[in-house]
């Protein structure tokens, strides 16, 4: 296991890392605080995603709609709010719902939001590393709104030794550097790698490169790592797999049901 006197910066030289994906989502529902304490032990950081509220509050959540995983469809006042956008309700009335009852099929534990500064409370009180992804919020609000509420609760927490900040929105990531030097940052890509690659993160000033299992290859890790990323696969949920990308020199894989001691030392 990890040793959490370091910084997520030191964290980012370590291979074999395992990132609990949206908490630990196979066993409790994902982004909620009883997903972040079920990672404990299982993980060595817990990811989540995170966007802001109609009045500016930073909740953790996936999806850019409530559907999926809220209660919100039951609740007849909300029913004019279709398609039920999370930046179309105010932190009031998200906490009003329940993100727990969609998960279990008992449908009958509920489970509170979460809001970014409790997810950083749980984390300095747990002595666990948490990456934040800032979801992408550019049809909303502006890229230097959308960071500085995220900077404000990592500043206001104290934790930025804790926390990595990672987007598939990489103009966030420039940003996030320009108002939190010291803390790391990683550019997620889904379908394509950016053209001229190593330059292009280097521009951008990140530490980590985080790409979809489908579009990893052996010689970019290697390319990659030689050039000082950080590099982290999403989503592996496969023994086989996970060992097969540690095996290329991929630091960290982000998973929705894998722990340290199944994927075990190489
Ligand atoms: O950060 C890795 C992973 O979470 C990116 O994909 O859609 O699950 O946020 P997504
Ligand atoms: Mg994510």
């Amino acid at each position: 296991m990890i040793e959490y006197c370091m910084k997520f910066l030191e964290l980012l030289n370590k291979t074999n890392i395992i990132a609990a994906h949206r908490g630990a989502r196979s066993i409790a529902p994902e982004n909620t605080l009883i997903a972040l304490k079920k990672s404990l032990g299982r993980c060595d950081f817990i990811e989540i995603d995170v966007q802001l509220s109609r009045d500016g509050a930073v909740i953790v959540m996936h999806d850019d709609t409530l559907e999926r995983t809220t209660n919100i469809t039951e609740i007849e006042r909300f029913k004019s709010r279709k398609p039920y956008r999370v930046c179309d309700f105010t932190l009031d009335e998200l906490r009003t719902l329940d993100y727990g009852s969609w998960f279990y099929k008992d449908k009958k534990h509920k489970e509170p939001l979460l809001t970014l500064r409790e997810a950083l409370e749980f984390i300095k009180e747990n002595n666990i590393f948490l990456n934040i992804e800032i979801k992408d919020m550019s049809g909303i609000l502006s890229d230097d709104a959308a960071v500085e509420a995220v900077v404000k609760e990592i500043k206001e927490s104290d934790a930025s030794e804790l926390v990595l900040i990672s987007s598939f929105r990489h103009e966030y990531l420039k940003l996030a550097k320009e108002k939190l030097p010291d803390v790391p940052t990683a550019a997620l890509v889904e379908n394509n790698h950016p053209p001229k690659l190593i330059e292009y993160l280097r521009e951008l000033g990140v530490n980590g490169y985080n790409l979809n299992s489908e579009l990893v290859d052996k010689e970019s890790v290697e390319m990659l790592r030689e050039a000082g990323f950080f590099v982290g696969v999403y989503t592996v949920n496969d023994v086989k797999r996970a060992k097969k990308l540690f095996g290329m020199g991929v630091n960290c894989i982000f998973s929705d049901t894998l722990e340290k001691k199944e994927v075990g030392a190489l």
